[in-house]
Order: structure tokens, then C-alpha cells, then sequence
């Protein structure tokens, strides 16, 4: 039987819903049901002719009809059914001209099948909103754009890496109590393997210095981002999976002024110009002399307050802790001396940042968790 509209008795979300689910499977059918022009010019008519259309009937015995109160609501419910009726007599009026249209036309190579009514290819294609840049990655990239624009290329290295280059290349001996600082994710089950080829998660991007060096002769100019991991675990300030930014340099005649000078000009083109920095002795033993540099803190412009309040990111010294650098240690270099890299010929420096705590810092963000639980409400504060 036809179907005709009904007054509405009932207002309720529910009474609504029914209402328009009858319409709809009634719209369904006869719009299947259209075979030829005279068929269509019927159907538009019956459901949007101004005069007594299934449209204007809606209008007149639900809208017009409604309580105060339901209006919105069964006003919302008449714009939606409208606009699938258009789409209804659209998809409708295409299938007509693509049973018309010879084969050809789609490149001969569309399924008959589309012509019927399997794929309406006519409707609008689904919206996917577009990403944004995560902030630790959309950080990397600032800061290694920093250093490419010096001149330095980016290179990278396997996550999964073996004792000898995340350790013993880079100047850690057998059982040094430097590897314990590490705090090491060993793979499972290498017992048989000797220990320079057992497998780990690098604990720092340092290995891909010795892999780039061995691929390379110097001079050599390198950035090299990417995730590490440590075991250490989760809080505000950690996670066994983080990022770092690696960089050496290698040429005759480098000294540690061209390591003060560039990561200084490095940190002034990424905070901004006015921030100072400082280098402070420290320990790494693939570097010597090792150093780690501090910036003046970005936040409360080195004072240690803001207005009456201590300030917290660098606990009231003024300064943050950045990076570990150094002049690339002559152990080292023994390790790749037949690539040309011999001590006595070339030097270099080194460093390494954390890419994570940076973003952190830049972006105040409090829990470095956030960066890593996806949730889109975070994230999408960097759209
Ligand atoms: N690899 C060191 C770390 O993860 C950082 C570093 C890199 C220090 C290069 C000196 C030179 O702590």
C-alpha cells in the first residue's frame, strides 16, 4: 500500500523516530521502484512537489501541527528527511542515465553490477578530517630543520640494535658500569650469541654515529632522530619508549669552539634569541671532554620566578638542562679508522637531546604520558 503521512499524536523522540523510519523505507522502495523519465518526474512529484508533496505534507502535519515544545525537534527531523529525499531522487535520476549511457563511458571496466544499484558512484565521497602533527614529532622537525639548514643531512639506524653499536663501538668496554646507567631492554633468548651481537632497543641514537661513519667517509655533518627505549618506568617525566635528536660532525681541525658556537646558535634559532647557554663538565664515554649545556630558561627568562611564584621547569636556577655533548672521544674512531676516520687525521663533536622533554618544556605541557595516550583532545590542541 502507498504511503501517505499521518498526522502526529505522539511528540516523543521515540514516536518521531518510528514516523520517520515509516517515511524512510517507504522512500527506499519507491525509489527503487523508478524504471523509466515518466517514472521519475512521478516520484519527484509525489514526494517534493510544492502542492501536496510528501515534503509540504510534513511541513503542514508534523512542523505546523507540533506543540511548542517539539518544534526544534521535529523541525530538525523535516530538514534531515528533506535532504534525503533530494538525495533520494538524485540517486534516482543517476541510476536512470547510467542504465542509458553506454558502457564505455566508465572506461569499460566498472562492474555491471554498478549500474543497478550496488554503488550509487554519484554520492559525495566520505569526509576524513585531516591529522595533525604530533608535538614531539612536529619538535623534531623544527629542531632538525635547525640543524639542516647548517648543512647537515639526517640519517637513522635500526631501533633494534646490537650490544656492539649501542655500547661497545661507542667506547663502553665488556662490564663497564656505564652500560648500567642505560637501563637496558635486552631482547629475549641471545644467551648462544657472543655479546657484541646480542640484540637490545637502543637505549640512545648514538649507535647510528658509528653505522653513518662506517657508511661514510668523512667530513660528515649528521642529524639523527629517532625513538629509544629504557627500561624505566612510566611517570611525569618518563617512558620506556622516548625520542631523541642526535648530531656529529667530523672534519680536520674541529674543535670544541665550533661545538659551543653551533649548538649555541642551534638553541638561539630554535627558543628564540635571547636565550643564553651553559656548559657544564660531565661524563660520557664516548666523548672527551664531555659536557652537558644548559639553556637559560625560556619560561621566566633565567630569573628562577615568575612574578611572586617560583619558577618550576628549572626549579628556580634559571637555567634547563638540554643536551649531552662532547668531542668525539679517539677510542671512537678506531672503531671505523679504515674508513679514513683516524684520530690523529680527523676530530669531531657529538650530541644528543631529548626530543620529548624539549616538547615538554616548549609546549608546558606537565605529564609526558599525555604524548602517548592518543587522546585526540590532547593532540588536537597542535592542530
Ligand atoms: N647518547 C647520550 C645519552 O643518551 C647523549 C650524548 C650524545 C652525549 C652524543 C654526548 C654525545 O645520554
Amino acid at each position: 500500500m502507498a504511503y501517505t503521512v499521518h498526522k502526529l499524536t505522539d511528540y516523543s523522540a521515540a514516536a518521531l523516530e518510528r514516523a520517520s523510519d515509516e517515511l524512510t523505507s517507504a522512500l527506499e522502495r519507491e525509489t527503487n521502484a523508478v524504471t523509466d523519465e515518466s517514472g521519475l518526474k512521478q516520484f519527484r512529484d509525489r514526494w517534493m512537489a510544492r502542492k501536496n508533496g510528501v515534503l509540504t505534507q510534513i511541513n503542514d502535519l508534523w512542523l505546523k501541527a507540533a506543540p511548542k515544545d517539539a518544534r526544534p525537534a521535529v523541525g530538525q527531523k523535516a530538514n534531515w528527511l528533506k535532504k534525503h529525499v533530494e538525495g533520494m531522487v538524485e540517486v534516482a535520476k543517476n541510476r536512470l542515465a547510467l542504465q542509458r549511457a553506454p558502457l564505455h563511458e566508465y572506461g569499460g571496466f566498472i562492474d555491471l553490477d554498478l549500474r543497478v544499484d550496488r554503488v550509487d558512484i554519484s554520492l559525495p565521497g566520505m569526509h576524513r578530517p585531516i591529522g595533525a602533527e604530533h608535538p614531539v614529532i612536529k619538535t623534531t622537525n623544527e629542531m632538525v630543520r635547525v640543524f639542516q639548514k647548517l648543512g647537515y643531512s639526517v640519517a637513522d639506524g635500526p631501533v633494534v640494535e646490537t650490544d656492539y653499536y649501542n655500547f661497545e663501538a661507542l667506547n663502553f668496554p665488556p662490564n663497564h658500569p656505564a652500560r648500567d646507567t642505560q637501563d637496558t631492554l635486552f631482547i629475549a633468548g641471545q644467551q648462544s650469541k657472543t655479546q657484541r651481537e646480542r640484540l637490545l632497543l637502543r637505549t640512545h641514537t648514538s649507535p647510528v654515529q658509528i653505522r653513518t661513519m662506517e657508511k661514510m667517509r668523512p667530513p660528515i655533518r649528521i642529524v639523527i632522530p629517532g625513538t629509544v627505549h629504557r627500561n624505566d618506568p612510566p611517570d611525569a617525566s618518563h617512558t620506556p619508549m622516548f625520542h631523541q635528536i642526535e648530531g656529529l660532525a667530523v672534519d680536520t681541525n674541529i674543535t670544541f669552539g665550533d661545538l659551543k658556537g653551533t649548538l649555541d646558535h642551534a638553541m638561539k634559532e630554535f627558543f628564540g634569541s635571547s636565550v643564553k647557554t651553559s656548559f657544564r663538565p660531565s661524563f660520557f664515554p664516548f666523548t672527551e671532554p664531555s659536557a652537558e649545556m644548559y639553556v637559560s630558561c625560556f619560561i621566566c627568562g633565567g630569573s628562577g620566578r615568575r612574578g611572586a611564584d617560583p619558577c618550576r621547569p628549572c626549579k628556580q636556577t634559571g637555567w634547563i638542562e638540554i643536551l649531552g655533548c662532547g668531542m668525539v672521544d679517539p677510542n671512537v674512531f678506531e672503531f671505523v679508522k679504515d674508513n679514513g676516520y683516524d684520530p690523529k687525521k680527523v676530530s669531531g663533536f657529538a650530541f644528543g637531546m631529548g626530543a620529548d622533554r624539549i616538547a615538554l618544556l616548549k609546549y608546558g605541557v606537565d605529564d609526558i604520558q599525555l604524548f602517548f595516550q592518543g587522546d585526540v583532545r590532547f593532540l588536537e590542541q597542535w592542530a
